[in-house]
């Protein structure tokens, strides 16, 4: 009988790992993408949704270990079958079968290093915000509810600061897009795993993800789309601006320098 141990070191052990990390992080990005839909909405919006989450204190340092766990769980089975899949596979012989397997497999490890790479830039753009510390500035006064009064970081005036500068925005709609494809992709590795991919489900397994990818893909982009085009503005931003330029003034203002 399989001990638990052999079937977690097993091919089919590691799939199951990477489809079920797969899953705990996909379920995290709809959430994330939910919750970045706000942006739409009132500044007050967003930003009660971004300090409730703040305020978790204790409890969001758990859900952050936990993703940060299964991230490293992911990126570690894919890299253990990527070197399992290269000692398996058959010298000399490049059929249509092993070589759409190893464009898919390709593609997966391009999309995956680079959304890798985006998450890294993102943590330390909007939440460490160590590329633009003047984020630190962006405050905001609740006006509703419990937290009334409490003055926060302004979330929305933060991404909308943010996705002013075209090539950040490019970024991330680029990033966005790749992950898009990844999810494609893992889901039709995932249900090949699960023996669902066959003629019956086939069909209707590919249409879903395929749609569901696209959609993913298309609510992302909106958001750095309506900033760049102005239909989402924040009036913080602007207020900074005034004063910033009302501090310059004084300098435009010295008396000239006169040989
Ligand atoms: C257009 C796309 C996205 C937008 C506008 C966006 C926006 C944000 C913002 C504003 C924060 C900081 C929240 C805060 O400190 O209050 C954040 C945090 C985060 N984002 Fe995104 N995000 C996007 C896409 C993604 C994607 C695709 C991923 C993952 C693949 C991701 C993963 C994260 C993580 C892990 C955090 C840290 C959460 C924490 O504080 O623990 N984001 N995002």
């Amino acid at each position: 009988m399989p001990t638990s141990k052999s079937f977690f070191f097993s091919s089919l052990g590691k799939k199951f790992i990477m489809g079920l990390t797969g899953l705990i992080l996909v379920l995290f990005v709809i959430g994330h993408l939910v919750g970045n839909l706000q942006i739409f909405a009132d500044p007050e919006v967003i930003n009660q949704y971004a300090h409730l989450l703040h305020s978790m204190g204790p409890l969001l340092w758990l859900v952050r270990a936990f993703l940060l766990l299964t991230v490293v769980l992911h990126i570690w089975m894919a890299v253990l079958l990527v070197i399992e899949n290269r000692r398996a596979r058959p010298q000399g012989y490049e059929g249509e079968h092993t070589h759409r397997a190893s464009y898919a497999s390709r593609t997966m490890k391009f999309s995956g290093i680079i959304v890798l790479a985006f998450i890294i830039f993102h943590l330390a753009h909007f939440t460490l915000r160590v590329t633009h510390p003047e984020y630190e500035n962006l405050r905001y006064t609740l006006q509703e509810g419990a937290y009334a009064g409490t003055e926060v970081l302004d979330v929305h005036a933060m991404m909308v600061m943010g996705f002013q500068k075209p090539l950040i925005s490019l970024f991330y709609i680029f990033a966005v897009g790749l992950l898009a494809f990844h999810l494609r992709h893992g889901f039709g590795s995932m249900f090949q795993t699960l023996g669902l991919r066959n003629k019956h489900w086939g069909g209707v397994i590919e249409k879903t993800t395929i749609t569901f990818a696209v959609a993913y893909f298309l609510f992302n982009a909106a958001i750095p789309l309506s900033v760049m085009a102005g239909v989402v503005d924040n009036e913080n931003i602007k207020s900074i601006d005034d004063s910033a330029e009302v501090m310059t003034l004084p300098e435009d203002d010295s008396p000239e320098q006169t040989d």
